[in-house]
């Protein structure tokens, strides 16, 4: 069942009423396919309601049957990212239906165009913005008094390596991600004194979409598949985890402040 939950559509089945569960809500963003899908699909596996957001419908539902196949329950969110207003609306639903937020997951991101700067068209530049930065503010910006309401809320978002590398060519992906983890960081700086902890996550190569258009020559069976990472993002998404501020380097195995690299 797509279900999109709106102020105009605040009967849709499917949503237990505000308060009326104590089962955790999850978003995830980027939840049709690669590392979203994969942290959508288990977060639902460990009993965590999941609200799934991408554009692909088909993605969506594909993975609703897996999670309800594992007896978990998904609300299903087909949403452009760069309608903010929506992810607006999306958060107003989200209050009405269940109070709160306990994890988010930002995992919707774009490579942009593999190119030297110089040769990059402006609106390649912002198409790439709108999606790793922009609609991550936006959702932060919604989300915030949601998590705030939660007894551990968690955010999560997806980063790159390549944030703090000088990549030839990969120089407009490289910009977003480290605005994102600017921002990221004074979000959990922000919120330090409140149960929120914020953190960034690098999973290194990971076998998607997306990586399969940053290294086109690779055989995609020799690079980890979306599974693989799973594990330690939950670990960053349990009540339990206390650190805030962040960077876990998958490829290290290295948990460091996300304001220094070194
Ligand atoms: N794969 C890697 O090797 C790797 C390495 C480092 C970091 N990362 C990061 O990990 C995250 C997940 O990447 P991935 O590799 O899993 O990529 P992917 O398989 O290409 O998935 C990208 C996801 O983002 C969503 N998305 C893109 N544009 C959107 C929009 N306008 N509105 C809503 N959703 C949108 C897509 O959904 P729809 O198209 O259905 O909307 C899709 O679910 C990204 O932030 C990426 O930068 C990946």
């Amino acid at each position: 069942m797509t279900n999109t939950p709106s102020p105009d559509n605040d009967d849709a089945a499917g949503l237990p009423a505000a308060g009326s569960s104590d089962v955790p809500v999850a978003v995830v963003t980027g939840a049709s396919r690669g590392i979203g899908y994969a942290m959508a699909q288990a977060l639902g596996a460990q009993g965590t309601h999941v609200v799934a957001v991408a554009r692909t419908v088909g993605g969506l539902e594909e993975l609703d049957d897996a999670i309800k196949a594992k007896g978990g329950s998904a609300t299903l969110v087909p949403l452009d990212l760069t309608d903010g207003d929506g992810i607006d609306r999306l958060g107003l639903a989200l209050y009405q239906r269940f109070g709160r937020v306990d994890v988010l997951i930002g995992g919707a991101g774009v490579l942009g165009p593999v190119t030297p700067l110089s040769h990059a068209k402006p609106k390649a530049f912002t198409d790439a913005m709108d999606i790793n930065v922009t609609a991550n503010f936006r959702l932060l910006r919604s989300m915030d008094p949601l998590l705030r309401q939660s007894a551990a809320g968690r955010a999560v978002f997806l980063t790159s390596g390549l944030a703090q590398m000088d990549k030839p060519f990969f120089g407009i992906y490289a910009a977003s991600k480290a605005a994102l983890e600017g921002m990221v960081r004074t979000y959990a700086a922000e919120t330090r004194n409140t149960a929120i902890r914020c953190n960034l996550f690098n999973p290194g190569p990971v076998r998607t979409a997306l990586r399969a258009r940053a290294v086109p020559g690779e055989n995609p069976q020799e690079v980890p598949e979306p599974s693989s990472v799973v594990e330690p993002i939950l670990k960053l998404c349990a009540p339990e985890w206390t650190e805030t501020g962040m960077l876990y380097d998958l490829p290290d195995d290295r948990l460091r402040p996300a304001a220094m690299r070194s």
